[in-house]
Parts: structure tokens; sequence; C-alpha cells
């Protein structure tokens, strides 16, 4: 579904280069997530992907069509949220929805059932000046989905959200994904590309050393042991063993039979673990 081949941009009268040679793929179906600190490239990228930068050099095949080839019928199979909210405040949530959905051939939903999705129904007419942090990123992300796009980018969707909120934005975005969707999205937070996204590309200093699928990053870099815990009747002994074999362990085997092992968990590295082993850097 897209193609990015040795992409790179600078911005004009910057010294420094914003996205430094990044190749990869996203298939149809996929929710891809660039993953990494503050001023890595990542809200560039999405720019670029998206027609908003101009004068890149390498290529950016979105719909087997080179970016700066495409026509407006473009902009009707791919939806934007932005990192900020760009929303009329003076508008009711509502009317913010109507308004966007007037701008496409292809408008496919009433505002009403998208504001469901992210629990704004009972807020529909009232004026965005109003709303919350949490309440304006909300309807921000379905502002995306009027047209039914095919192909969806999402610059930090569930960034500054309490926790209640991040997950209204999440099962969202899985809910697009059993639809079929195809979804890029750019976070800084591992927990949230650790759950939603099926490949994360590590970005710093504009560049993309690193691209895998979470689960398997997480077990390539873990350590291979386990750590179990007992019941000791008032307190629980912690022992970390071997992976390979720990059925085996004789002491594993008798708290067993004894019905203390209380909890079993593996010991892999966190993506956060992982992109400082490899970058150097903290997210
Ligand atoms: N409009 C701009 N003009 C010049 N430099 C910019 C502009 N926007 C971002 N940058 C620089 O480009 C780099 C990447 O920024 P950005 O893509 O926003 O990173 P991220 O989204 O990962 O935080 C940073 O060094 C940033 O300072
Ligand atoms: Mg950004």
């Amino acid at each position: 579904m897209i193609k990015i081949n040795n992409l790179n941009y600078t911005y004009p009268r910057s010294k420094k280069h914003a996205v430094v040679d990044i190749s990869f793929e996203i298939k149809k179906g996929e929710i891809f997530g660039f993953l990494g600190p503050s001023g890595a490239g990542k809200t560039t990228t999405q720019r670029l992907l998206i027609g908003l930068l101009r004068n890149y050099t390498g290529s950016i095949e979105i719909f087997d069509t080179e970016r700066s080839k495409q026509k407006s019928q473009f902009f009707e199979r791919i939806g934007v949220a932005f990192d900020f909210p760009n929303l009329y405040l003076k508008l009711t949530a509502k009317e913010n929805l109507d308004l966007i959905g007037s701008y496409y051939k292809n408008k496919r939903y009433e505002a009403e059932e998208l504001l469901d999705i992210v629990n704004l129904l009972p807020e529909a007419n009232k004026k965005v000046d109003g709303f919350s942090k949490g309440m304006k990123m909300r309807l921000n992300f379905v502002r995306a989905l009027m047209h039914d796009p095919e192909v969806l980018f999402f610059d930090e969707p569930s960034s500054g959200l309490d926790p209640v909120n991040a997950k209204i934005i999440k099962d969202a975005i899985l809910r697009l994904k059993s639809e079929g969707k195809t979804i890029f999205l750019t976070t800084h937070n591992m927990h949230v590309a650790t759950e939603l996204c099926d490949r994360v590309g590590f970005m710093i200093n504009g560049q993309l050393p690193v691209i895998g699928n979470p689960i398997d990053l997480m077990v390539a870099h873990g350590e291979d042991r386990i750590e179990i815990g007992y019941d000791m009747g008032d307190t629980l002994e912690t022992k970390i063993i071997p992976f390979k074999g720990f059925n085996e362990d004789p002491y594993f085997r008798e708290m067993m039979m004894a019905d203390k092992v209380k909890r079993i968990h593996s010991m892999e590295a966190t993506l956060e673990d992982i992109f400082i082993k490899l970058t150097g850097n903290r997210l």
C-alpha cells in the first residue's frame, strides 16, 4: 500500500536533515508505527507521506503512484489526524464533522456515528471552544474518518490523554484495522507501539535503523530467563531461572505440585530497553 525508498528531507533554511535515507513498506491492513523520541523526524515523515512537504528526494509510493504525481482523488483515499487538534472552535462537534464531511465526495458517515465511537455523542451540540484537551483529541481523531478513507495517518493519537481516553482511541484504531484499513501512526509511547502495531520502525535523528514486529523484537532482545513467584504464606518468593527446561527444575516441580506457583513471567525486553540498546537513546 505504501512503499518508501531512500527518502530524504531537509527543511528550507535548515542545516539539519530531518529525514535521512529511510526505506520501509506498509502492507494493506497493517498498523505500522514510528516509535521515537521528540525531534526524531516522525511528524516530518507523516507530512511528507501526505504531501504537505515537497522537495524530498527518494520515492514515496502510495496506491502505486509516486506522491508527487498524485491527483486530488488521493485525498479522498487518505485520512489524517495531525498532532495538534485542528478544529473550528466556534462550531460544535457535530458542525465540525459536517463541515469536514462536506469537503469530500465520498462522505460515508453521519457525524453522530463517529462521535459515538469516541464517546462524544452527548457533546455533539456543544461548541469545541469549551472542550477539554482529551475531547479535542478525540474529535480530531474521528475527523480523519468522515470520508471512510483506506489509509489513515495518526500523529501521536493518544499523546497526553488519560488512560480512559487513550483506551478509547486504541480501541477505535483496532476497529479500523478490523475493517481492513491501513494505518500509519507515530508515537513516543512504547506501550501504544507494543499493543497496536504489527510492525514498528525505530526513528532517531531522522533515521530508521530498526524495523520489526514488536513481540519478535522483545523476544529476540529479551533475556532467556523467567521469573517465578512462589507462595510463601505471607510473602511471595521470586526466583529467576533459565527459560529453557524451566519445567524440569526440581524446585519448580515441587512447588507446582504443592500449588504454590503464583506467577510465571518471561523476561522479555521492553521496546524501551531495545530502543536504548540499539540507538543509545531513550524514548
Ligand atoms: N517547520 C520546521 N522547520 C525547520 N525544522 C523543523 C520544522 N519542523 C520540524 N523541524 C525539525 O525537524 C526535526 C524533526 O522534527 P519532527 O518531525 O517534528 O520530529 P518528531 O515528530 O519525531 O518529534 C527536528 O529537528 C525539528 O526541530
Ligand atoms: Mg511529532
